[in-house]
């Protein structure tokens, strides 16, 4: 049978991974892999982890099942957390939150359920997008189209492509939005442009699919959220997929959720039970030790003040380093055509450099990034950014 199958090509992120592990120069500069780093170039347990994580271990009587919904408990703390305790949505009970592996398993639940609802439906996803989209929605059989975005020449968002994609979408179809922080290029929508995007969901009855995967990252948990509360208020239903891999560090624990926002109380009853069953389809019960870490960070008071301090600590750091960059970049060259680099948010910009500027920067100079000169800018330390931004310079004049 499985002669049938051919070699594929190797994920371009491990493969920069591999590349970058096999690499013996000191000089080495990861940029690839989206996981945060300290200054240190660490990418450490987080302090709020740590305690909650033995609090969970001492309190655990049994390993038996818990749920194909998961934690009760963490899913009521998400909604809350995601849309803000006094939600419309939340007070009229037409929301689902049922806990996934992580924000990739929301994702897929999420497609699936498109797929179960609407044979027609396609999905919309931006131009560029990250690249797990693509065979996370698109294999659930529906079609993948992409809306216009960004230009990674220019720097900038292609705002009125967009909403002319959208406006020519047919009523039904959904459209995945990155809810902050987009990866890769880290240009997000200002609050004029979600209100114009609202507008026109809401007017050609597209249904929009949040990805939530950076909230805290950009600005606080309140102004990153505060696109996915404008959206989730203003249009019959939706999807938001949650991802706690970044800001709580528990990447390889699986934590996320699905949240589905109905239009009533009794379509949200029947949504979460197709849900349910795609989840016992796939992979029946969602890992449980990451979720019940969360879920006493979210509910202790104490050890969300501490994660809440970590958050703006990683924040911060991602910012000065972008600041950093930028800089030595307007040094060297003498003009701000880096300065976008400090303007965008989250973990991740395309550089803008074409795939032998990326070749070069690997070969010559022992620079790490996708082929695509996505950048995590949390890869750039005190230490390496000057080293950083002369190499940059030397390969795209
Ligand atoms: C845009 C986006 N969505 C979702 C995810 C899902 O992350 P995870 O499945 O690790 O929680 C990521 C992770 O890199 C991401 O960048």
């Amino acid at each position: 049978m499985f002669q049938s199958l051919n070699r594929l090509n190797e994920d371009a992120i491990l493969g920069v991974m591999a590349r970058y592990r096999a690499d013996p120069s000191p000089l080495k500069v990861d940029l690839g892999v989206g996981v945060f780093r300290d200054a240190n170039g660490d990418t450490p347990v987080l302090d709020c982890v740590r305690r909650a994580e033995r609090a969970v271990i001492d309190a655990q009587t049994t390993k038996a099942y818990v749920a194909p919904a998961g934690r009760a408990e963490f899913n009521e703390l998400v909604a809350g957390l995601v849309l803000g305790p006094a939600h419309p949505a939340l007070l009229d009970r037409r929301t689902v939150a049922v806990q996934a592996p992580g924000g990739c398993g929301a994702l897929r639940v999420g497609a699936e359920l498109i797929r179960t609802a609407s044979r027609a439906a396609s999905v919309h996803v931006s131009d560029p997008t990250w690249g797990n989209h693509v065979p996370l929605l698109g294999s659930s059989g529906f079609e993948l189209r992409r809306y216009p975005y960004y230009d990674a020449t220019a720097h900038r968002l292609t705002f009125d492509a967009m909403i002319d994609h959208l406006e020519r979408a047919p009523a039904g179809d959904v459209v995945l939005i990155h809810a902050c922080c987009h990866n890769p290029t880290g240009a997000d929508l200002d609050a004029a442009q979600w209100d114009a995007v609202l507008e026109v969901l809401h007017r050609r009855r597209l249904v929009p699919f949040l990805d939530l995967a950076y909230q805290g990252f950009g600005g606080d948990l309140e102004a990153d959220a505060a696109a996915v509360r404008l959206v989730a208020g203003g249009v019959p239903e939706c999807l938001i997929a949650v991802s706690f891999s970044k800001n709580l560090g528990l990447y390889r624990e699986r934590v996320g959720a699905l949240l589905a926002v109905c239009e009533n109380e009794e379509r949200a009853a029947a949504v979460k039970s197709h849900v349910l069953q795609v989840a016992r389809s796939i992979y029946s019960m969602p890992p449980d030790h990451g979720a019940a870490i969360a879920a006493l960070i979210l509910a202790d008071a104490d050890l969300r003040r501490t994660w809440l301090g970590e958050l703006s600590a990683m924040r911060d750091r991602i910012r000065d380093m972008r600041a950093l960059l930028a800089r030595h970049l307007r040094q060297l060259r003498g003009d701000d055509a880096f300065g976008f680099l400090e303007r965008q948010r989250g973990m991740f910009s395309l550089l803008g450099a074409p795939p032998d500027a990326v070749e070069r920067l690997r070969v010559e100079h022992h620079v790490y990034m996708t082929a695509d000169s996505r950048m995590n800018l949390a890869g750039v330390l005190p230490g390496n950014a000057a080293y950083l931004a002369g190499a940059i310079c030397r390969v795209m004049s």
